[in-house]
Protein backbone atom coordinates (compact mmCIF):
# COMPACT_ATOMS: atom_id res chain seq x y z
CA UNK A 1 0.00 0.00 0.00
CA UNK A 2 1.19 3.45 -0.84
CA UNK A 3 1.62 6.23 1.82
CA UNK A 4 2.54 10.05 1.81
CA UNK A 5 5.59 11.65 3.54
CA UNK A 6 6.60 14.62 4.01
CA UNK A 7 10.27 14.61 2.90
CA UNK A 8 10.88 18.19 3.71
CA UNK A 9 10.08 21.61 4.73
CA UNK A 10 10.52 25.15 3.59
CA UNK A 11 9.10 28.77 4.17
CA UNK A 12 10.04 32.25 3.80
CA UNK A 13 9.21 35.86 4.80
CA UNK A 14 9.52 38.76 2.74
CA UNK A 15 11.88 41.53 4.18
CA UNK A 16 12.01 42.80 8.55
CA UNK A 17 10.19 42.33 10.84
CA UNK A 18 7.59 45.42 11.24
CA UNK A 19 6.32 46.05 14.42
CA UNK A 20 2.72 47.07 15.55
CA UNK A 21 4.51 50.87 16.64
CA UNK A 22 6.46 51.02 13.21
CA UNK A 23 2.56 49.52 11.53
CA UNK A 24 0.55 52.36 13.66
CA UNK A 25 2.84 55.09 12.91
CA UNK A 26 3.18 54.39 9.19
CA UNK A 27 0.25 53.71 8.53
CA UNK A 28 -0.83 56.83 10.84
CA UNK A 29 -3.69 54.19 12.35
CA UNK A 30 -5.86 55.09 15.28
CA UNK A 31 -4.15 52.06 17.27
CA UNK A 32 -2.33 51.07 19.84
CA UNK A 33 0.64 48.18 20.93
CA UNK A 34 -1.53 46.91 23.88
CA UNK A 35 -5.01 46.85 21.95
CA UNK A 36 -2.87 44.48 19.31
CA UNK A 37 -1.07 42.55 21.35
CA UNK A 38 -4.13 42.04 23.80
CA UNK A 39 -6.70 40.49 21.05
CA UNK A 40 -5.02 39.15 18.76
CA UNK A 41 -0.98 38.34 20.30
CA UNK A 42 0.06 39.48 17.01
CA UNK A 43 3.49 41.77 17.90
CA UNK A 44 4.79 42.13 14.14
CA UNK A 45 4.44 41.30 10.38
CA UNK A 46 6.37 40.90 7.30
CA UNK A 47 5.12 42.87 4.30
CA UNK A 48 6.64 41.85 0.54
CA UNK A 49 8.21 45.01 -1.39
CA UNK A 50 5.50 46.58 -3.79
CA UNK A 51 6.57 44.37 -6.97
CA UNK A 52 7.02 40.98 -5.31
CA UNK A 53 4.28 38.41 -5.44
CA UNK A 54 2.75 35.24 -4.12
CA UNK A 55 5.37 32.62 -6.39
CA UNK A 56 8.23 35.26 -5.20
CA UNK A 57 7.42 33.97 -2.03
CA UNK A 58 6.81 30.62 -2.99
CA UNK A 59 9.64 29.99 -4.75
CA UNK A 60 11.69 30.71 -1.96
CA UNK A 61 9.94 28.21 0.05
CA UNK A 62 9.95 25.61 -2.23
CA UNK A 63 13.31 26.09 -3.04
CA UNK A 64 14.00 25.59 0.77
CA UNK A 65 11.51 22.76 1.64
CA UNK A 66 13.06 20.82 -1.86
CA UNK A 67 16.60 21.45 -0.26
CA UNK A 68 15.20 19.59 3.24
CA UNK A 69 14.07 16.82 1.05
CA UNK A 70 17.26 16.21 -1.06
CA UNK A 71 15.43 16.77 -4.60
CA UNK A 72 15.75 18.65 -7.67
CA UNK A 73 12.45 20.72 -9.21
CA UNK A 74 12.51 17.95 -11.93
CA UNK A 75 11.96 15.09 -9.45
CA UNK A 76 8.53 16.70 -8.63
CA UNK A 77 5.09 15.36 -10.66
CA UNK A 78 2.75 17.51 -8.91
CA UNK A 79 2.69 21.44 -7.56
CA UNK A 80 0.05 22.72 -6.19
CA UNK A 81 -0.09 26.25 -4.80
CA UNK A 82 -2.97 27.56 -2.53
CA UNK A 83 -3.02 31.30 -2.49
CA UNK A 84 -5.57 34.03 -2.13
CA UNK A 85 -3.85 36.62 -3.32
CA UNK A 86 -2.41 35.03 -6.98
CA UNK A 87 -0.27 37.22 -8.85
CA UNK A 88 -2.25 37.30 -11.95
CA UNK A 89 -6.07 36.06 -12.36
CA UNK A 90 -4.69 33.81 -14.70
CA UNK A 91 -2.44 31.61 -15.22
CA UNK A 92 -1.99 30.00 -11.84
CA UNK A 93 0.59 30.76 -9.28
CA UNK A 94 1.41 27.30 -9.47
CA UNK A 95 2.73 27.33 -13.18
CA UNK A 96 4.46 30.30 -12.65
CA UNK A 97 6.00 28.81 -9.50
CA UNK A 98 6.89 25.70 -11.55
CA UNK A 99 8.31 27.78 -14.12
CA UNK A 100 10.99 29.47 -11.79
CA UNK A 101 11.82 26.51 -10.09
CA UNK A 102 12.95 25.40 -13.43
CA UNK A 103 10.87 22.13 -13.59
CA UNK A 104 10.63 21.06 -17.19
CA UNK A 105 8.99 17.44 -16.96
CA UNK A 106 5.52 18.60 -17.66
CA UNK A 107 4.21 18.44 -14.03
CA UNK A 108 1.03 18.93 -13.06
CA UNK A 109 0.57 22.58 -12.07
CA UNK A 110 -2.83 24.34 -10.05
CA UNK A 111 -3.55 26.62 -7.65
CA UNK A 112 -6.03 25.70 -4.46
CA UNK A 113 -8.12 28.72 -3.00
CA UNK A 114 -9.44 28.15 0.24
CA UNK A 115 -8.54 31.50 2.09
CA UNK A 116 -6.61 30.25 5.25
CA UNK A 117 -7.79 26.68 4.80
CA UNK A 118 -5.87 26.78 1.36
CA UNK A 119 -2.59 24.47 2.61
CA UNK A 120 -4.24 22.11 4.81
CA UNK A 121 -6.79 21.37 1.18
CA UNK A 122 -3.67 21.20 -0.96
CA UNK A 123 -2.13 18.66 1.49
CA UNK A 124 -5.40 16.50 1.45
CA UNK A 125 -5.69 16.84 -2.26
CA UNK A 126 -1.50 15.89 -3.02
CA UNK A 127 -2.06 12.70 -0.25
CA UNK A 128 -4.84 11.57 -2.38
CA UNK A 129 -2.78 11.93 -5.71
CA UNK A 130 0.16 10.14 -3.93
CA UNK A 131 -1.89 7.55 -2.80
CA UNK A 132 -3.84 6.87 -5.90
CA UNK A 133 -0.32 6.01 -7.62
CA UNK A 134 -0.80 8.41 -9.84
CA UNK A 135 1.73 11.03 -8.95
CA UNK A 136 4.89 10.13 -6.58
CA UNK A 137 6.28 13.27 -5.53
CA UNK A 138 4.13 16.84 -4.54
CA UNK A 139 5.24 20.37 -3.83
CA UNK A 140 2.68 21.69 -1.82
CA UNK A 141 3.01 25.44 -1.02
CA UNK A 142 0.77 28.25 0.62
CA UNK A 143 1.95 31.49 -0.60
CA UNK A 144 0.09 35.22 0.20
CA UNK A 145 0.59 38.40 -0.51
CA UNK A 146 -2.18 39.67 1.57
CA UNK A 147 -0.83 43.49 2.19
CA UNK A 148 -2.10 43.86 -1.14
CA UNK A 149 -6.20 42.74 -0.41
CA UNK A 150 -6.05 45.35 2.89
CA UNK A 151 -7.62 48.49 3.15
CA UNK A 152 -5.11 50.54 5.31
CA UNK A 153 -7.89 52.43 6.91
CA UNK A 154 -9.52 50.07 8.49
CA UNK A 155 -7.38 49.57 11.85
CA UNK A 156 -10.17 46.05 12.43
CA UNK A 157 -8.72 44.15 9.89
CA UNK A 158 -4.72 45.79 8.46
CA UNK A 159 -3.02 45.05 11.60
CA UNK A 160 -3.97 41.32 11.53
CA UNK A 161 -2.53 40.29 8.37
CA UNK A 162 1.02 39.58 7.05
CA UNK A 163 2.89 38.35 3.95
CA UNK A 164 5.05 35.24 3.46
CA UNK A 165 5.16 31.25 2.24
CA UNK A 166 5.61 27.50 3.75
CA UNK A 167 6.30 24.79 1.76
CA UNK A 168 6.06 20.78 2.20
CA UNK A 169 7.48 18.36 -0.15
CA UNK A 170 5.14 15.26 0.01
CA UNK A 171 6.23 11.56 -1.59
CA UNK A 172 5.37 8.43 -1.38
CA UNK A 173 6.11 5.88 1.01
CA UNK A 174 5.74 2.53 2.34
CA UNK A 175 5.19 3.59 5.60
CA UNK A 176 2.65 5.50 7.09
CA UNK A 177 3.27 9.41 7.11
CA UNK A 178 0.08 11.07 6.58
CA UNK A 179 -2.59 9.29 8.80
CA UNK A 180 -5.72 11.05 7.87
CA UNK A 181 -7.51 14.02 6.66
CA UNK A 182 -10.88 15.95 6.28
CA UNK A 183 -11.98 18.89 4.39
CA UNK A 184 -15.40 20.37 5.19
CA UNK A 185 -16.59 23.82 3.59
CA UNK A 186 -20.01 26.19 4.42
CA UNK A 187 -21.13 28.88 1.42
CA UNK A 188 -23.42 29.93 3.65
CA UNK A 189 -20.82 31.85 6.26
CA UNK A 190 -19.44 33.59 3.12
CA UNK A 191 -20.25 36.71 4.41
CA UNK A 192 -18.49 37.62 7.41
CA UNK A 193 -15.19 37.15 5.80
CA UNK A 194 -14.34 38.03 1.86
CA UNK A 195 -12.98 40.27 -0.92
CA UNK A 196 -15.72 40.84 -2.69
CA UNK A 197 -14.65 42.21 -5.36
CA UNK A 198 -14.14 41.31 -9.06
CA UNK A 199 -12.74 42.60 -12.68
CA UNK A 200 -14.91 43.19 -14.80
CA UNK A 201 -14.47 45.28 -17.99
CA UNK A 202 -11.07 46.76 -17.28
CA UNK A 203 -11.90 48.07 -14.19
CA UNK A 204 -12.78 46.57 -10.25
CA UNK A 205 -16.09 46.34 -9.52
CA UNK A 206 -17.56 46.40 -6.18
CA UNK A 207 -15.26 46.40 -3.16
CA UNK A 208 -11.31 45.24 -4.01
CA UNK A 209 -10.52 44.82 0.12
CA UNK A 210 -10.81 42.03 3.11
CA UNK A 211 -14.12 42.91 4.61
CA UNK A 212 -14.33 40.67 7.98
CA UNK A 213 -17.28 40.09 10.80
CA UNK A 214 -14.54 39.78 13.16
CA UNK A 215 -16.65 38.17 16.38
CA UNK A 216 -18.16 35.78 13.79
CA UNK A 217 -15.21 34.77 12.38
CA UNK A 218 -13.82 33.67 16.07
CA UNK A 219 -16.62 31.92 17.10
CA UNK A 220 -17.31 29.77 13.69
CA UNK A 221 -13.44 29.43 14.11
CA UNK A 222 -13.11 27.55 17.38
CA UNK A 223 -15.97 25.53 16.92
CA UNK A 224 -14.87 23.86 13.53
CA UNK A 225 -11.37 23.77 14.33
CA UNK A 226 -12.50 21.39 17.24
CA UNK A 227 -14.73 19.67 15.35
CA UNK A 228 -12.41 18.51 12.56
CA UNK A 229 -9.57 17.70 15.42
CA UNK A 230 -11.70 15.03 16.96
CA UNK A 231 -12.36 13.78 13.13
CA UNK A 232 -8.90 13.10 11.94
CA UNK A 233 -8.14 11.49 15.26
CA UNK A 234 -11.25 9.26 15.29
CA UNK A 235 -10.35 8.44 12.03
CA UNK A 236 -6.98 7.84 13.11
CA UNK A 237 -7.86 5.66 16.02
CA UNK A 238 -6.15 8.36 17.94
CA UNK A 239 -6.83 10.71 21.38
CA UNK A 240 -5.93 14.18 21.38
CA UNK A 241 -3.11 12.96 24.14
CA UNK A 242 -0.70 11.62 21.37
CA UNK A 243 -0.32 14.10 19.61
CA UNK A 244 3.23 16.03 20.03
CA UNK A 245 2.27 19.26 17.73
CA UNK A 246 -0.61 21.14 17.14
CA UNK A 247 -0.21 23.03 14.04
CA UNK A 248 -3.11 25.29 13.56
CA UNK A 249 -4.08 28.00 11.13
CA UNK A 250 -2.00 31.35 12.77
CA UNK A 251 -5.21 34.03 13.27
CA UNK A 252 -4.93 34.89 16.17
CA UNK A 253 -3.63 33.85 19.74
CA UNK A 254 -7.02 33.85 21.19
CA UNK A 255 -8.19 30.92 18.53
CA UNK A 256 -5.11 28.77 19.26
CA UNK A 257 -5.73 28.80 23.53
CA UNK A 258 -9.23 28.34 22.89
CA UNK A 259 -9.09 25.41 20.06
CA UNK A 260 -6.48 23.69 22.25
CA UNK A 261 -8.54 24.00 25.85
CA UNK A 262 -11.32 22.44 23.69
CA UNK A 263 -9.47 19.81 22.59
CA UNK A 264 -7.82 19.34 26.05
CA UNK A 265 -4.16 19.64 24.49
CA UNK A 266 -1.86 22.10 26.72
CA UNK A 267 -1.16 25.25 25.32
CA UNK A 268 2.77 24.42 24.98
CA UNK A 269 1.93 21.95 22.42
CA UNK A 270 0.95 24.39 20.13
CA UNK A 271 3.27 25.87 17.83
CA UNK A 272 2.47 29.44 17.81
CA UNK A 273 4.20 31.98 15.50
CA UNK A 274 1.34 34.48 14.71
CA UNK A 275 2.91 36.87 17.13
CA UNK A 276 6.02 37.42 14.67
CA UNK A 277 4.28 36.71 11.21
CA UNK A 278 0.72 37.86 11.83
CA UNK A 279 -1.79 35.93 9.41
CA UNK A 280 -0.18 34.95 7.03
CA UNK A 281 -3.44 32.85 4.94
CA UNK A 282 -2.87 29.94 3.61
CA UNK A 283 0.70 30.27 4.65
CA UNK A 284 0.40 29.98 7.87
CA UNK A 285 0.44 26.60 8.56
CA UNK A 286 3.27 26.20 6.43
CA UNK A 287 5.49 28.69 8.34
CA UNK A 288 4.84 27.34 11.48
CA UNK A 289 5.17 23.61 10.61
CA UNK A 290 8.91 24.67 9.21
CA UNK A 291 9.90 27.36 11.90
CA UNK A 292 9.04 24.21 14.58
CA UNK A 293 11.37 21.87 12.12
CA UNK A 294 14.13 24.28 12.04
CA UNK A 295 14.54 24.96 15.70
CA UNK A 296 14.02 21.44 16.68
CA UNK A 297 10.57 21.30 18.39
CA UNK A 298 9.58 18.94 15.96
CA UNK A 299 11.26 15.64 15.04
CA UNK A 300 10.61 12.90 13.16
CA UNK A 301 7.88 10.06 14.16
CA UNK A 302 6.32 12.68 16.12
CA UNK A 303 2.15 13.21 15.68
CA UNK A 304 1.31 16.46 13.96
CA UNK A 305 -1.96 17.39 13.80
CA UNK A 306 -2.48 20.69 11.25
CA UNK A 307 -5.71 22.38 11.35
CA UNK A 308 -6.77 25.24 9.05
CA UNK A 309 -10.08 27.59 8.75
CA UNK A 310 -10.69 30.51 6.47
CA UNK A 311 -13.07 32.14 4.36
CA UNK A 312 -15.98 30.41 2.61
CA UNK A 313 -16.15 29.68 5.14
CA UNK A 314 -13.38 26.17 4.62
CA UNK A 315 -11.83 23.97 7.25
CA UNK A 316 -9.98 21.05 7.40
CA UNK A 317 -7.41 19.18 9.28
CA UNK A 318 -4.42 16.76 8.26
CA UNK A 319 -2.85 14.49 11.23
CA UNK A 320 0.29 13.20 10.53
CA UNK A 321 3.35 11.00 11.54
CA UNK A 322 6.33 13.64 10.68
N1 LIG B 1 -6.97 49.25 17.39
C1 LIG B 1 -7.75 49.81 18.33
N2 LIG B 1 -9.06 49.62 18.42
C2 LIG B 1 -9.62 48.81 17.52
C3 LIG B 1 -8.88 48.17 16.51
C4 LIG B 1 -7.50 48.42 16.47
N3 LIG B 1 -6.67 47.86 15.55
N4 LIG B 1 -9.70 47.42 15.77
C5 LIG B 1 -10.93 47.56 16.28
N5 LIG B 1 -10.88 48.40 17.33
C6 LIG B 1 -11.97 48.85 18.18
C7 LIG B 1 -13.31 48.76 17.51
O1 LIG B 1 -13.54 49.89 16.69
C8 LIG B 1 -14.24 48.73 18.70
O2 LIG B 1 -14.39 50.04 19.18
P1 LIG B 1 -15.80 50.53 19.76
O3 LIG B 1 -16.08 49.65 20.94
O4 LIG B 1 -15.53 51.95 20.11
O5 LIG B 1 -16.78 50.35 18.65
C9 LIG B 1 -13.45 47.93 19.73
O6 LIG B 1 -12.07 47.97 19.30
C10 LIG B 1 -13.88 46.49 19.85
O7 LIG B 1 -13.99 45.96 18.54
P2 LIG B 1 -14.39 44.48 18.31
O8 LIG B 1 -14.40 44.18 16.85
O9 LIG B 1 -15.61 44.17 19.09
O10 LIG B 1 -13.15 43.74 19.01
P3 LIG B 1 -12.93 42.23 19.28
O11 LIG B 1 -12.66 42.01 20.71
O12 LIG B 1 -13.97 41.36 18.63
O13 LIG B 1 -11.57 41.96 18.53
C11 LIG B 1 -10.76 40.96 16.51
C12 LIG B 1 -11.50 42.13 17.12
C13 LIG B 1 -9.34 40.95 17.06
C14 LIG B 1 -10.73 41.09 15.01
C15 LIG B 1 -11.45 39.66 16.95
O14 LIG B 1 -12.82 39.72 16.68
C16 LIG B 1 -10.89 38.48 16.27
O15 LIG B 1 -9.74 38.12 16.48
N6 LIG B 1 -11.67 37.80 15.46
C17 LIG B 1 -11.17 36.70 14.71
C18 LIG B 1 -10.96 37.20 13.37
C19 LIG B 1 -9.68 36.76 12.76
O16 LIG B 1 -8.77 36.26 13.38
N7 LIG B 1 -9.64 36.96 11.49
C20 LIG B 1 -8.54 36.62 10.72
C21 LIG B 1 -8.99 36.25 9.39
S1 LIG B 1 -10.04 34.89 9.46
C22 LIG B 1 -9.13 33.59 9.56
O17 LIG B 1 -7.95 33.63 9.39
C23 LIG B 1 -9.83 32.36 9.92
Amino acid sequence: MTHTRVSGTGSYLPGEPISNADLIAGRALDSSDEWIVERTGIRQRHLAAPGVASSDLALEASRRALQAAGCEANDLDLIIVATSTPDFVFPSTATLLQHKLGNTNGAAAFDVQAVCSGFVYAMTIADKFIRSGSHKRALVVGAEVFSRILDWTDRGTCVLFGDGAGAVVLEAASEPGLLASAFHADGSHHGILSVPGQVCGGTVIGDPFLRMDGQAVFKFAVRVLAEVAHEVLDAAGMGADRVDWLIPHQANVRILQATAKKLHIPVEKCVITVAQHGNTSAASVPLALDEAVRDGRVSRGQHLLLEGVGGGFTWGATLLKF
